[in-house]
Parts: structure tokens; C-alpha cells; sequence
């Protein structure tokens, strides 16, 4: 794995070596891919402003997050179906943010259950995604698995009323192989998936099971079955986000999805500092995902305001070239990254990076 030293030479070889099928929905992002391509150029229009001779010595990349230590501020977002990647998928993701002392997060739509990963990684920090099911049994069994199973908290994805348009599966009929099954469900919601009559086979999936009636008064539903805090993901505007804190959420997930939701949606490093701001007389911790493939992304967010980063396809690239071992080198490389980034910009540890260590270029082009 040593051979890969940046995040992108991962998903260059990735790429290569999947499937089309896999490879395209890993890779697409909502119709025109617009804001695909914008969450990382939002980044690069973020400029670092490095303190000098500040003393270094002792760089330290450990942080809270909703009561637990991690390692570093970088987790792993929910993706879906990762067994297209590599044959022991989820588990291979898992195990390698355990080892690397962080956090993995669980898809509903996963295809390794929740009980697999506990058991594979019964010590690591492991939170379950949501989606709200029409049948709220279903969805209430989700819940009280990932509880039972010391699963920490549940992060309920609100931006998919529907899934977003993705050319791609449309074109490909893109439809779960064979071989596999969502595997957090029995029966023919464990393989319903296949049974697409036209264009993509999971937007028929959501569009025949996924609650599209959803409001904010879901989360005081879930608070009533669960104890675990409750994470929402996919906020983008600052008063979705104290909606979020009002109904009983313990922390907003700055998101728009990898860009597979709405095409035309802003970058997520855009929309964090709104966020930030809304929320902030509250008690609620921020974090963002979204294009992150540097650890100068990393600190970018950090600056503006996010308590913890994640990434969704990073892993997916780390999974496909080496299963847990490529998942770790793809951490490892941001790791790094992140620690020059911080020693660098003189501030050596997390709480050192404040909101002035970071400026929009247009500051610099008057
Ligand atoms: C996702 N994402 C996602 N989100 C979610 O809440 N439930 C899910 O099942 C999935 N599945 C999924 C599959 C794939 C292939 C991708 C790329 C993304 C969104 C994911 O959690 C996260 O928000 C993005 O992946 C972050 O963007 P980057 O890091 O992929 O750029």
C-alpha cells in the first residue's frame, strides 16, 4: 500500500479495477455533477494563513466527539453496498477506522449487517446511518439492533426524501450483483433491489420503501425509542439546522450527500460557516463531509467551525485496492497530511485552529 501517497492516486487505481457498474455509482454525483466537482474546488479557494515560530513541538491530533476520543478528527461516512468494492466490505472498513482509532458509520442499505460489525469490531467507535422506512417496524428494529449492538449514536440521513438522478445507474440499470444482499434485512427487502423494471434499480428501491412523508417530528419519534444521540445529516441551510437542534438532534452533519442528492446545491465547505453560526449559542457539535481528499481539507473545515470531517469515497478507493489494509492507507495518508498541515500553519493541536486561519482567496485578489 506504501506505493499510494496521496488520495487521489487511490482513486485513480480504484477506478481501474472495478466493475463498471460499481464504478460508476461510486463515482457519480447528481445530473450535471456540478457540485461534485465544487466540493473540492470550494476547497481550493480557501487559503491557510500559517502562524510563524510558534513552536511545535507537540502536534497532537486527538479530539472529542459526542463523548468519545478519537485519534484524529477524519471519520468514515456511510456508504452504501460496499461489497461491490471488496469482498469483505463493510467489515474491511470497520476494522480499519478501529484500528486507526475512529469512527465508522453504518448504512442502512449496507451490505454487511449490524450485528456482522459488531462483532468485528466490538471495541470501535461505530455509528448507524438511518433511513426511515414507510413500515416504521422496520424502522424501529434498525434502531433498537444498532442500540443493542453498541452502536453509539444514529446519524439520520434528511436529504433523501428520494434519491437524486445519477445518469450513470440509470444508463447501466444499476442493480445489486447477484451474489449479495442488503444484509441488514431478511426477505424482499434484503433483495428487492434487483427488481428494477427500468433505469436505476435502487431510486426504484427508496421511491417503494423510503418514507418521503418525513418531517422534523420523525426526530422526536426517534428520541422516544432510542437513548442514542441523533445525528442529522444533510443539513445545508443554517435554520434547517437549529430545526435539527430544536427537535432533539445532538449534532448536525454538514452534507450534501457526496453530491448525489441535488445537483446545484452548494459545497459543503461553503455552506459550514452558516451553520456554524446558526447553531452556535446551542450545545450541538458540526461536522462535514464532502470532497475531502487532503488533510488541508481537513483543516479548512476544521477552521470554520467542524468538530469532526468525513469521508465517503475515499474509503471506497482504500477498499477496492486493499480491503482494511487500503482503507488504513487512505487515513493514514490524510493523517499525515493533517499533521504537517497543523505543525506548518502553527497550531499544533486541534483547538489551536481557529476561524482566522483560514481565508477566502478572493481577500487576496483585491
Ligand atoms: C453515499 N452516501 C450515503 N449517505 C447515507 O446517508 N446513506 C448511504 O447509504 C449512502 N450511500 C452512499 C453511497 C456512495 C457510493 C456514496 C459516494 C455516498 C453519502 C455519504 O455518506 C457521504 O455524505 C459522502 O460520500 C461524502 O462525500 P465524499 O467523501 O464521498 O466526497
Amino acid at each position: 500500500m506504501e506505493k499510494y501517497i496521496s488520495v487521489k492516486e487511490l482513486e485513480e487505481t480504484a477506478l481501474t479495477l472495478l466493475p463498471i457498474g460499481a464504478r460508476d455509482y461510486y463515482k457519480s454525483g447528481a445530473t450535471d455533477e456540478q457540485t461534485l466537482a465544487e466540493n473540492k474546488k470550494a476547497f481550493q479557494r480557501l487559503r491557510i494563513r500559517p502562524k510563524c515560530l510558534v513552536g511545535v513541538n507537540n502536534c497532537c491530533l486527538r479530539t472529542r466527539v459526542l463523548g468519545n476520543e478519537v485519534s484524529m478528527p477524519i471519520g468514515i461516512s456511510p456508504t452504501a453496498m460496499q461489497r461491490m468494492a471488496h469482498p469483505e466490505g463493510e467489515i474491511a472498513n470497520a476494522r480499519a477506522a478501529a484500528a486507526e482509532n475512529t469512527i465508522f458509520t453504518l448504512s442502512t442499505i449496507a451490505t454487511s449487517s449490524i450485528e456482522e460489525i459488531a462483532e468485528a469490531v466490538p471495541q470501535g467507535i461505530k455509528w448507524f446511518q438511518l433511513y426511515i422506512y414507510k413500515n416504521k417496524e422496520v424502522t424501529k428494529n434498525l434502531v433498537l439492533r444498532a442500540e443493542k449492538a453498541g452502536f453509539k449514536a444514529i446519524a439520520l440521513t434528511v436529504d433523501t426524501p428520494l434519491f437524486g438522478l445519477r445518469r450513470a445507474d440509470i444508463r447501466n440499470k444499476f442493480t445489486l450483483p447477484q451474489h449479495l444482499r442488503l444484509a441488514n434485512f431478511d426477505g424482499h427487502l434484503s433483495t428487492k433491489i434487483r427488481g428494477a423494471n427500468d433505469g436505476s434499480g435502487l431510486n426504484e428501491y427508496v421511491h417503494n420503501l423510503f418514507d418521503k412523508s418525513l418531517t422534523w417530528d420523525e426526530v422526536k419519534w426517534l428520541k422516544s425509542i432510542t437513548k442514542l444521540p441523533i445525528i442529522a445529516k444533510g443539513v445545508l441551510r443554517g435554520d434547517d439546522a437549529v430545526k435539527a437542534v430544536e427537535a432533539g438532534c445532538s449534532a448536525i452533519l454538514v452534507s450534501n450527500h457526496g453530491a448525489r442528492q441535488l445537483d446545484g446545491v452548494p459545497a459543503t465547505i461553503e455552506a459550514l460557516p452558516e451553520i456554524v453560526e446558526a447553531v452556535k449559542k446551542y450545545n450541538v457539535e458540526v461536522y462535514l463531509d464532502g470532497g475531502v481528499s487532503t488533510g488541508t481539507d481537513v483543516y479548512k473545515a476544521l477552521a470554520l467551525g467542524a468538530k469532526m470531517v468525513f469521508v465517503g469515497r475515499p474509503a471506497l478507493w482504500g477498499l477496492t485496492i486493499g480491503g482494511q489494509a487500503g482503507v488504513q492507507r487512505m487515513l493514514n495518508i490524510l493523517r499525515t497530511e493533517l499533521e504537517y498541515a497543523l505543525q506548518i500553519a502553527g497550531t499544533p493541536t486541534i483547538a489551536d485552529i481557529t476561524r482566522d486561519m483560514v481565508r477566502h482567496e478572493s481577500a487576496y485578489s483585491k
